[in-house]
């Protein structure tokens, strides 16, 4: 039996289609709120195949009920390291493929790890990368997929909760699940900057979707499992302020 307030922060759509619209709706809400009182919006962003439906139906808010991007600031969770913003795998190529390209964000709007800086320039960039975020009243909402590692952005097993933006080694089932991206495992990065729990947690609302049954066993862990470091999304569980939006497969073993 799930504890009452975890029960009502999760919702669960009959496909991934209709849990996509649920949340961008509710990202267009808060970007027309903002554009009422003459602010920004700034949002946290996420890629790998679960966003993408997301994307899809901002993309035609846009397009045919013309919402607009102006007015909104993003901050992606994370790239791969080393990365240059050109390679088709690069989170910048999939970013302006699945959103960016079709929507009216001025492009100094948009912020994703660089994946091109020299080892010693990192830590620095990611200092930069928080005080940023922070500058701008921090983020009003964040998107997240999960991994079936039970990571949020590239926080795999062994995050710390207290973690923001750094260089991190992936786990090896998140370079398995990239194998296919990359043409093999053995090309796939070992390493990744990415924002970290600390950073995810203060966004002002969190949504962590996860379709397909791919993801049941991990959601069930993540949302009913002992809080861990062994799963990362698991320090979601305490915030009030964080939504589960499955599609059924994906909530299959709650
Ligand atoms: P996926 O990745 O959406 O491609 O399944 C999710 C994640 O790793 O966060």
């Amino acid at each position: 039996m799930l504890e009452h307030s975890l029960q009502r922060a999760i919702k669960v759509y009959a496909n991934a289609d209709d849990a996509s619209s649920y949340v961008a709706d509710k990202i267009a809400q808060i970007i027309k709120t903002k554009q009422e009182k003459g602010d920004l919006a700034i949002l946290g962003l996420a890629t790998g195949s679960t966003p993408k439906g997301v994307y899809k139906e901002l993309v035609r808010l846009h397009q045919n009920e013309g919402l607009s991007f102006k007015n909104v600031v993003t901050f992606n969770l994370d790239e791969y390291y080393p990365m240059h913003p050109v390679e088709e795998q690069s989170y910048v190529v999939f970013m302006k493929q699945n959103l960016f390209n079709h929507i009216d964000i001025p492009t100094n709007q948009i912020h994703i790890p660089d994946g091109t800086l020299s080892v010693e320039a990192i830590k620095v960039y990611c200092e930069l990368y928080e005080k940023k975020i922070v500058d701008l009243g921090g983020l009003d909402v964040q998107l997240l997929g999960i991994g079936r590692s039970g990571h949020i952005g590239f926080n795999e097993p062994g995050s710390l909760q207290d973690s923001i933006t750094r260089l991190v080694s992936l786990d090896d089932i998140t370079r398995e699940d990239a194998s296919d991206d990359f043409g093999g495992r053995d090309k796939v990065p070992t390493q990744a900057i990415t924002m970290g729990i600390q950073t995810i947690v203060q966004a002002k609302k969190i949504f962590l979707v996860a379709l397909s049954e791919r993801k049941a066993e991990i959601i069930q862990k993540a949302i009913q499992g002992e809080i861990s470091a062994a799963v990362p999304a698991t320090f979601l569980q305490q915030l009030e302020h964080v939504e589960y939006v499955l599609d059924e497969k994906a909530a299959s073993l709650l």
